[in-house]
């Protein structure tokens, strides 16, 4: 019998592409940039399966061009690349990748914090410059983390990794999710529920946790900046759009927040050029999940999400299961 077919739009992980090969008849994409439109809706056509990343859009457009597409499984865990109600009008099961790049994510939030905080791309930079003379009573003086207050926006899995390593920073941990989390989590992470207003108002730190959806797009924006202490730091690990960047650059330009360290922005992969030239900006290119065992991890549940659909099951993380016919 034939395998199903499928379109991979990255190289994966070795161990990945061991199973994509095992249950279907594979055809990669191995463009280090990534593949354009054109090419991925080209590519799609008469497949059965596609395996995807976050920067890629599953919308109708490409519904329409890959009429026999069953699933479509997004190496991520932010899945706001894919229309599922679209997909699910279609019967394709949507899948992502929850659970294993939590921690992860939350050292890299931590990475950030303290990046910034501590100056430490600044002080990197001042001393490959050879402009280093020697120790300073004042040089590059920074913000302590520890023992300060953190404001988590989003309790989600991700969330409530920060809060357990804020606990070991002797951090006090605040929090805010649409739904408030029980007494037993509460107690667990040390964490406290607060109103967005006392979040913004009382933290030192403020790490974004949110998924991107219509309600938490510009989340963050000028209202809440003029909320904060003008010695805090905003910190996003989540999706670019939940800040407003451009009020964020105005914030940080009239010094009403003391920096902010960013892995994820509003038009990816552009920057707001305002953020650029900043030296209390710390900018990663989105590497939240990137170590070699997470995002291997990522890519074998990516896999086995597209090969359980074949073998007549439903696909562990499938977040459309009405879509799945047997
Ligand atoms: C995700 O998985 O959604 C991250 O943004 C990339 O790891």
């Amino acid at each position: 019998m034939s395998k199903p077919k499928i379109f991979v739009t990255r190289s994966l992980p070795l161990p990945a592409e061991e199973i994509v090969n095992q249950n279907f008849d594979a055809e990669f994409s191995r463009e280090p940039s990534g593949i354009s439109r054109l090419e991925l809706l080209d590519h799609v056509a008469g497949k059965d399966a596609l395996i995807c990343q976050l920067t890629e859009n599953v919308n109708q457009e490409l519904l329409d061009a890959a009429p026999n597409l069953k699933i479509a499984s997004t190496v991520s865990v932010g899945y706001d690349n894919i229309d599922v109600p679209a997909c699910t009008r279609r019967e394709v099961v949507v899948t992502n990748t929850p659970g294993v790049l939590d921690d992860t994510t939350a050292d890299f939030a931590f990475t950030l914090m303290l990046a910034v905080a501590r100056r430490v791309v600044e002080g990197d930079h001042f001393v490959r410059s050879g402009q280093w003379a020697g120790w300073n009573i004042d040089q590059f003086i920074g913000a302590d983390v520890w023992g300060k207050t953190l404001g988590i926006l989003g309790f989600g899995r991700i969330g409530k990794e920060v809060a357990r390593r804020a606990h070991g920073f002797k951090m006090r941990v605040l929090y805010n999710n649409t739904k408030r989390a029980d007494a037993a989590a509460e107690k667990e992470f040390h964490a406290e529920f607060v109103d967005l207003d006392m979040l913004f108002r009382e933290s030192d730190f403020i790490s974004i946790h949110t998924p991107l959806s219509r309600s938490t797009r510009h989340l963050v924006s000028k209202i809440h900046f003029a909320q904060m202490k003008p010695s805090a730091f905003l910190i996003n690990t989540s999706r670019g759009p939940v800040v407003d960047e451009g009020a964020l650059n105005d914030a940080l330009e009239k010094q009403i927040i003391a920096g902010a360290g960013l892995d994820v922005y509003e038009h990816e992969p552009k920057v707001h050029p305002g953020l650029i030239g900043r030296h209390n900006v710390v900018l990663a290119p989105h590497l939240g999940s990137a170590t070699a065992e997470t995002r291997t991890k990522m890519a074998v549940m990516a896999a086995m999400n597209a090969s359980a659909l074949f073998q007549g099951k439903l696909p562990p993380n499938a977040l459309n299961p009405e879509a799945f016919k047997k």
